[in-house]
């Protein structure tokens, strides 16, 4: 459970969930964010659950244990999917460790927020990323530790104090309210966009970690008393309260602090802008507290990439029959290679980000939905195990067999070309 929560929170709630937000008109897609976690990401979520616990096995095991070997490919590309999200993902969890250090250096001052663009893109991005991914590959290679696991459960509450200290701070500023304006209130037209939509459909599957047999390969540990249906409310509950939160810092900030300039120019960075800035003004308290929040952040990243690579390497492991050691080693050095380009161009980035969302999670989502809630026998069966006193089994099947392929659909037929379309226009270097 710990670990799964690991998993879901970490920097997607924060860094991804505060830059959508802004770009996207705030208020509209914090709304559909909310929705569609809620009608499709918990559906999804727990349909990973019971595939995982049912089978105990890796995903593409699992999916071959219920399905038989026509569902294989599907596990595939799970672990393309693992792939490809850690190669970004690592290079921004770098920025956090450098914007750790910076802080306990003492380097955040008036010119941070103009500093992210060389942080962030280049040599040293690259190098930061190299060290996280050693990190992370360490971890994994020993197998989960205990270590790890303690860490966290002192770092994530920390986070969450953290997080909850800032939002006050942020409220006490003047230019706040303007903020929360953008942040909380609705204009109901702009709920209507399908564009929003699909964003906040991403959003919603990236910041659960579903869609590419995450939370498969966690259940997949998981006894046949533990009740699956209370376990996807707490993980799905305490990630989105953790973004909610994040953003009731983040936007505060970009109005009472001026940023909202610097932060159009690489909404990629919003994270990264508003807070160094505000750290810098708060002296020596800025710098501890600056610290402590990019430390905690770090280790929320490295939860959740520990989960990703674990996606990898266990596949590896079970496919190939590679020692644990040299999947993990083998892996994770071809996942930092690639993503050497994301850490060299911020569009490069961008563009990973897009295709991992909006194609493979989204689209594994979709199959997944499909797979448990009209192919595999008796899934109902199987979330009452453990769960006998849950009255919601019926409301479950009928949101994972209608509205969550009708919604993926809608969304993905969207996604698909505009994803095509950024790709096109990346390699054609406009
Ligand atoms: N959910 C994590 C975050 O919010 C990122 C993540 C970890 C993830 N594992 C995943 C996203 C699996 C998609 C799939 O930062």
């Amino acid at each position: 459970m710990l670990a799964a929560v690991g998993s879901a929170v970490g920097l997607g709630n924060m860094w991804r969930f505060s830059y959508l937000a802004s770009e996207h008109g705030g208020a509209a897609f914090v709304v559909l964010y909310l929705g569609v976690t809620l009608l499709v990401g918990l559906p999804v979520m727990l349909a990973e659950l019971v595939v995982g616990r049912g089978a105990q096995r890796s995903p593409i095991g699992a999916l071959e244990h219920f399905g038989g070997p026509a569902w294989r490919p599907l596990g595939f590309v799970f672990v393309a999917a693992g792939f490809l999200i850690l190669a970004y993902y690592s290079v921004i969890a770098g920025w956090t460790v450098r914007y750790a250090l910076l802080a306990l250096f003492g380097g955040f001052d008036a010119t941070i927020a103009q500093r992210f663009g060389e942080i962030a893109e280049g040599a040293d991005a690259f190098g930061f990323h190299l060290l996280f991914m050693a990190v992370t590959v360490g971890v994994v290679a020993i197998g989960v530790t205990r270590g790890i696991e303690r860490t966290a459960l002192v770092l994530m509450p920390l986070l969450f104090l953290l997080v909850c200290g800032l939002a006050l701070y942020a409220a006490t500023l003047r230019g706040a309210s303007e903020g929360y304006t953008y942040y909380l209130s609705t204009d109901f037209s702009e709920i209507l966009s399908r564009e929003v939509l699909t964003v906040a459909a991403g959003q919603a599957f990236f910041s659960l970690s579903l869609g590419m047999g995450a939370m498969l390969t966690f259940a997949s540990y998981l006894g046949r008393d533990q009740n699956l249906p209370n376990a996807s409310l707490v993980i799905a509950g305490s990630d989105m309260l953790i973004a909610f939160l994040a953003g009731l810092v983040v936007f505060p900030l970009i109005f009472a602090l001026g940023l909202s300039d610097q932060v159009s120019d690489s909404t990629v960075g919003a994270l990264f802008i508003t807070l160094p800035q505000a750290f810098a003004g708060m002296g020596l308290a800025g710098r501890v507290v600056g610290f402590l929040f990019f430390a905690a952040l770090v280790v929320g990243a490295l939860t959740s990439a520990i989960s990703l690579l674990e996606v990898v390497v266990s596949a590896t492991i079970d496919g190939w029959g590679w020692p644990r050691r040299r999947a993990a080693l083998r892996m994770g050095l071809a996942i930092a290679l690639l993503g050497a380009p994301a850490a060299w161009s911020l569009e490069v980035l961008d563009v990973m980000d897009h295709v991992a969302n909006n194609v493979f999670l989204l689209g594994g989502g979709l199959a997944l939905s499909l797979f448990v809630g009209w192919t595999m026998d008796d899934p109902v069966g199987e979330v009452r195990v453990g769960a006998e006193g849950v009255r919601w089994f019926f409301l479950w099947r009928t949101l994972l067999r209608f509205v969550v392929p009708a919604v993926l659909l809608f969304v993905l037929a969207d996604a698909i070309p505009d994803t095509w379309r950024s790709l096109v226009g990346l390699l054609s270097g406009d």
